[in-house]
Order: C-alpha cells, then structure tokens, then sequence
C-alpha cells in the first residue's frame, strides 16, 4: 500500500506537530520537506556559496550527504555525519532556506530525493508544494494555515520551550516576509492544490487539528 497525505501551507501553521501526529497515528514514514531546504541553506553557509549562486545551490542540493534517523525522543538530521538537528532549526538558517528554496534548479535537484521517501508504505509528507507539485495524486491533501499573529505567538512559544529567546515582533516580521516569498516567488509558490482540504488553525488547538485531520483520513 503507498498511501500519501499532503500536508501544506505557511510557516509556522503547525504542519510539522500535525505530521508527526499523523505519522505516529498510521504508521506511515515521514517527509520534512523543509528540512531539505534548511539542510541545503545550511550546507550553503557553511560552504560559503552564495546565496544567489544559482548553478552551485543546485549542485549542493543535488549531492547532499543527509540522513534522518528516527529515534523515541524524535527524529535527528545529519548532514555529512554531523548531527544539525538543532542547527538546522535555526531563524537564520529558515531565512536562507526560504532563499534557496525560491530558486528552480533547486527545486528540481530536490524533487527526486523528496519521492524517494515515498517507498510503498505509506508517507505523511510536510512541505509547501507536497499536493501540487511533488505528489500531485496523493490519496489525502490538506492545506493548513493560520492568522500570521497566531503563528508568530506560536513560534514564539515553541523557541522558548527550547530555552530560546524570542522578539516577538521581529518574528512576525519574519514569518510575513517568508509568506510574501513563499506566495509571490515563480518556482512553486504556495497555494493549496485544487483538491486539498483547507483547515485553517487559528482558533484550533493541535488536539483538535489532528482529530478532524484523522477523522477525514479515516473517511
Ligand atoms: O519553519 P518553516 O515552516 O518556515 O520552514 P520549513 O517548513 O522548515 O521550510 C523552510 C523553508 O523551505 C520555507 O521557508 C519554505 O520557503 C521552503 N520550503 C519550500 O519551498 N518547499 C517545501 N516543500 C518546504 C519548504
């Protein structure tokens, strides 16, 4: 069996907490999406390639040397042997994945290795372009968002509960700036798939996403 549910939307909608719950739930593997891009924005910095080096991003994506082993207390990302779990979720570093990931060569060196996750046993998949452009016949879709000032209190939560300091403020500002690229950028941008179920989270708790979510799969 190789069913795929899609989940999409902004940054900071709860996609990530609702794709693990749905992984856990099914039994299914997971795809961070994201992660590739941090990984590739991440290998970038440290290889000191430009930013706007398009023809170097897209030979970085395509030979990265990354591995995702799953374990009890989550999953951990390594990126040429090295653990950049925590790295890789770094403001700085979502900046610049935001970057990379508007560029199509890109995009393209990352299409393969994202359905490659998808090896018959079934995959719950977390990105910006999951239903429309990566598994355009994923057998569930889900588009979710939430108000930019819900997501940026989220953040806010998530990176203190992490012993992080956080500017509210400046991370709307963020997520703002990152939704405008996401939405206005010409490879891929974010809209939701013709046929995908729009949930929109701002007056929800991630119990109750999850449940209609579960409950719609179920169906
Ligand atoms: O934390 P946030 O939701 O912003 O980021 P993420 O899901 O980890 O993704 C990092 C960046 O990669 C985002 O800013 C997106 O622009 C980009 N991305 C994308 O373009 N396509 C995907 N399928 C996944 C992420």
């Amino acid at each position: 069996m190789n069913t795929i549910i899609t989940v999409d939307g902004p940054s900071g909608a709860g996609k990530g907490t609702l794709c693990q719950l749905l992984a856990k739930a099914t039994g299914y593997a997971l795809l961070d999406s994201g992660a590739l891009y941090r990984l590739t924005a991440l290998a970038a910095i440290k290889a000191e390639v430009a930013l706007t080096d398009v023809q170097a991003l897209a030979k970085l994506a395509a030979g990265l040397d990354i591995a995702f082993n799953a374990a009890e207390q989550g999953v951990t990302v390594l990126l040429a042997g090295k653990d950049v779990t925590r790295e890789i979720r770094e403001e700085a570093v979502g900046m610049a994945a935001s970057q990379v990931a508007a560029l199509q060569p890109v995009r393209d060196a990352l299409l393969m290795r994202q359905r490659a996750f998808a090896d018959g046993s079934g995959l719950v998949a977390d990105g910006r372009d999951m239903g429309t452009v990566v598994f355009p016949s994923a057998a569930v879709k889900f588009f979710l968002t939430a108000s930019a000032e819900e997501r940026a209190k989220r953040r806010v939560l998530q990176l203190e509960s992490v012993g992080q300091k956080a500017d509210e403020r400046q991370i709307l500002t963020d997520i703002e700036a990152r939704d405008k690229r996401d939405r206005e950028r010409a490879s891929s941008p974010l809209v939701p798939a013709a046929d995908a179920i729009l949930l929109d989270s701002t007056k929800m708790t991630i119990d109750q996403v999850f449940e209609y979510a579960m409950a719609t799969i179920k169906k």
